[in-house]
């Protein structure tokens, strides 16, 4: 099972978006995927029209309660999704202090079946507190989705470096699987310069695929459907699939 996290601590730079996207996607090239939805604001949760998850996913950082105990089906094909807990929003004051309390997300990942799914994709919130810290420790792998704008790159920077601290202090295996440059307005000189920028700084680290601004990607969660099922000729559709096609062509590396 590939454990990826999909963060980046500013808002608004298509970690949801790219969650269940990506995760129906994957699930279309039969991959069994399990969301993590662990932003207290459930987005991705709502997105398919999954309740809240009420205490759930707050017991599981602070009872011990399995995750295993809180997975729910989705309507897409091979997608299930451990929905979010808005009283996650404690968490933070719940845990302070607690020894420990950043290894929880990791000791229960280790409890969950080992073949039931291929991909476990964990949703974060947009900030770097104990919540996101958790889920770098947990994973093997972080793809981060970046806004193309110029505002968006000192964000990066400073989640870099984050990462490069989980990695030394927490967990020596983590590794960025890359850079997905989101919200691409290609009929923009500025986020075409701002995509080439970050090929420039980071090279390989960045996806050869790029994310477009696509309306029908900001239509969908109304429709509480992923984008392939939403409108599946969609350019939204054509560049998750084409996320997909990149990280599969990664479980060989
Ligand atoms: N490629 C895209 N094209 C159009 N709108 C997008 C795209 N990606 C994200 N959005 C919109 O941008 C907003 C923020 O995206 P979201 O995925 O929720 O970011 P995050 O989870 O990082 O806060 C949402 O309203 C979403 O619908
Ligand atoms: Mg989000």
């Amino acid at each position: 099972m590939r454990i990826v996290a999909i963060t980046n601590q500013k808002g608004g730079s298509g970690k949801t978006t790219t969650a269940v996207n990506l995760a129906a996607a994957l699930g279309e090239k039969k991959r069994k995927v399990l969301i993590v939805d662990l932003d207290p604001q459930a987005s991705a949760s709502s997105w398919y029209a999954v309740k809240d998850g009420s205490r759930g996913l707050l017991d599981v950082f602070v009872h011990n309660t399995p995750l295993s105990d809180l997975v729910q089906l989705t309507q897409a094909s091979n997608v299930e999704i451990v929905p979010s807990s808005s009283w996650l929003v404690g968490a933070e004051k719940a845990l302070a202090g607690e020894v420990g309390s950043e290894t929880i997300l990791r000791r229960q990942l280790q409890l969950l079946p080992p073949d039931r799914w291929d991909y476990l994709l964990v949703d974060c919130p947009p900030s770097l507190g104990i919540l996101t810290v958790n889920a770098l420790t947990a994973v093997r792998e972080v793809v981060v989705p970046v806004e193309a704008h110029v505002m968006a790159l000192d964000g990066l920077a400073q989640l870099l470096k984050t990462v490069e601290v989980a990695k030394e202090r927490l967990n020596p295996e983590l590794k960025i699987s890359g850079i997905l440059p989101c919200r691409v307005d290609a009929r923009t000189r500025h986020a075409l310069e701002v995509v080439e920028q970050l090929r420039e700084r980071f090279g390989k680290l960045v996806y050869r695929v790029i994310i477009r601004e696509n309306v029908r990607l900001a239509e969908c969660p109304s429709f509480k459907q992923p984008i392939t099922e939403y409108d599946t000729r969609s350019y939204g559709a054509a560049d998750y699939r084409a996320l997909a096609k990149a990280v599969i062509k990664q479980e060989r590396s």
